[in-house]
């Protein structure tokens, strides 16, 4: 009893509260016990496990054999594995929004972090807002953790094209809708675009946060890229498992890696990869919990800098395992060496330049690109101002159709999801090809949380026509997969008042990339005058999470995380300078 007395660590750490901790340690390995372990077990260094396996997550259907590795390697390397549940969000299963619900996986994360004893933890997650929500609970939690992504689905093939979730899904969709293909073909494509577990196969929102937990520093070197079902990912499991018991040993604290150099390493990354947008919410909550603000003109300037090198969908041309065979993520970061913190320390506790020293050498390959010959010549995301986002915007400029990306036209408005879906498609909407689409109230507490309707569908006679592209703009976000000239993240959303609410059929916007504004030509007195006439009503709920929803989230450019989670003091700003 001595030991437990003046060790808080393993079984000991965090005894339930019954007024005597002799009494509270005793329980506590009774119960345990109870699944047959011994007192040599239970000595060991704990590390708790995720489990976010669920049967509406196929995005995290490998998750018994991630399990089974991950526990492997605990073992191996003399730790105790202990797995316990939190919620799991599937993209496609998660009404209205899987966004409205990544908060709420974040406090289960933390909580159950803070309230189990265990020394150290593996987070796994794949499918898009599970791993921003676990680095965000992990954060906050602050014990040493590590991220295992369950990986990429495979690739399919249709009629002897090779396609992916989802940049696939959306083109064919748009295919379909434009009456170019017809109800058979969109049928056999649905039996091809997933043709097995794991996250979406191109550099959308999942694969783009594996990137971006490698880039800072949170996973094996590796981690990111290999998929779901290969005996590379299962390898990456085992070796998160004999890892993190290091880092329980060695008492590897979270807030040593997730610093300002890791969040601008990952910037940097996000910017080279053409990543999702999502990211930079993400990283923004994450780095919130961190206290650290995002200078999104900073983040503008990175992006001046930072080319965009790998050719994926939907920036370019490849699948998430094409970027795998190419090297994944050590190929990137070697040819990114110049503009990287190469001594921000890793889950490993060796930097990332030391890990880039040891990992295997390079070889020819077409998927990452040399800077001196890019995808794109800027980073994949521009930051825009003006007076319809006085807090800001971003379009995925990679991801646009060069010829719209200067632009004035006419805008069409939608009130909302609903008012977009009565009138989208009839033949008497007045549209033309030239004009911007607007939807308003998509923002985070709009509809709520967010969702990826920023992705407006083209009006359907116009599709017929042949229209492929449009500038669109919303306070919402858009999938990671998708594709378009889309502004996006317009800040402050409209149900609160931004100026967005305030835009009217026919009046004229203008899209400038180069000069990154976003502006609305109508004049300021015009604006107030319809301020004072349309007051706006902020949305409310009664009771229970849409409540606690509705009264705390932030706007996108805190990272729409709830006000009361991230961190009480503001320590700096990312990316610096
Ligand atoms: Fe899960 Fe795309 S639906 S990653």
């Amino acid at each position: 009893m001595t030991k437990d007395a003046d060790d808080p660590s393993g079984m000991r750490k965090g005894l339930v509260n019954y007024g005597d901790a002799g009494f509270s340690l005793f329980l506590r390995k009774a119960f345990i016990k109870g699944s047959g372990l011994t007192d040599h077990a239970l000595d060991r260094p704990v590390i708790g496990i995720t489990d976010t396996g669920s049967g509406y997550n196929p995005c995290h259907g490998n998750m018994p054999q991630l399990l089974e590795a991950v526990q492997r390697g605990i073992m191996l390397a003399g730790g105790l594995p202990v797995k316990f549940p939190t919620i799991s969000i599937g993209e496609s299963f998660a009404a209205p929004t899987s966004m409205y619900l990544r908060n709420l996986m974040s406090m289960d994360t933390e909580e159950m972090l803070r309230a189990q004893p265990m020394d150290a933890v593996v987070l796994i997650g794949g499918c898009d807002k599970t791993v921003p929500a676990q680095l965000m609970g992990a954060a906050s939690a602050g014990l040493p953790a590590i991220q295992l992504i369950t990986g990429s689905m495979l690739t399919g093939s249709h009629r002897g094209e090779v396609v992916g979730a989802c940049t696939d899904c959306r083109r064919y969709w748009a295919r379909f809708r434009a009456e170019d293909i017809d109800a058979q073909e969109i049928a056999d494509v649905n039996d091809q675009l997933v043709p097995s577990v794991g996250t979406c196969s191109v550099m959308g929102t999942a694969s783009t946060m594996a990137c971006v937990a490698e880039a800072l520093g949170m996973t094996v070197p590796g981690g990111a890229t290999p998929p779901a079902v290969t005996a590379d990912r299962m390898r990456v499991a085992e070796l998160t498992g004999s890892t993190v018991v290091q880092m329980a040993k060695s008492r590897l604290g979270i807030e040593r890696i997730l610093t300002e150099k890791a969040f601008e390493n990952a910037m940097r990354v996000l910017l080279a990869i053409g990543g999702s947008t999502n990211a930079i919410v993400h990283l923004t909550a994450i780095a919130g919990r961190m206290g650290f603000e995002v200078d999104l003109k900073a983040l503008d300037r990175m992006g001046r800098e930072t080319p965009v090198l790998v050719d994926l969908k939907p920036s370019g041309a490849h699948y998430m395992e094409h970027f795998h065979a190419a090297g994944g993520m050590t190929t990137l970061l070697r040819e990114l060496q110049p503009l990287l913190h190469l001594d921000a320390l890793t889950v490993t506790g060796r930097t990332l330049g030391e890990e880039l020293e040891r990992a295997r050498p390079s070889f020819p390959q077409d998927v990452v690109r040399p800077r001196d010959n890019p995808i794109y010549p800027q980073g994949g995301i521009a930051v825009l101002q003006g007076n319809l986002a006085p807090g800001g915007a971003i379009i995925k400029q990679s991801a646009a159709d060069p010829k719209l990306m200067e632009h004035e036209g006419r805008a069409v408005v939608f009130e909302g999801l609903e008012d977009l879906a009565n009138r989208i498609d009839s033949d008497d909407l007045d549209v033309n090809a030239d004009d911007v689409l607007v939807l308003k109230n998509i923002g985070p507490k709009g509809a709520p949380g967010m969702p990826e309707a920023g992705y407006i569908p083209l009006p359907r006679k116009l599709a017929r026509q042949g229209v492929k592209d449009m500038v669109r703009i919303s306070d919402g976000r858009m999938s990671g997969t998708a594709f378009g000239t889309i502004v996006l993240h317009v800040t402050p959303e409209s149900a609160v008042g931004g100026p967005l609410a305030l835009v009217r059929n026919g009046d004229r916007i203008r899209l400038s990339v180069t000069a990154r504004e976003i502006a609305l030509l109508v004049s300021e007195e015009e604006l107030a005058r319809r301020a004072q006439q349309q007051p706006v009503q902020v949305p409310r709920a009664d009771r229970g999470y849409h409540k606690l929803f509705l009264e705390t989230v932030m706007q996108a450019d805190k990272g729409a995380d709830f006000d009361f989670l991230a961190a009480p003091q503001v320590r700096g700003r990312v990316p610096r300078g």
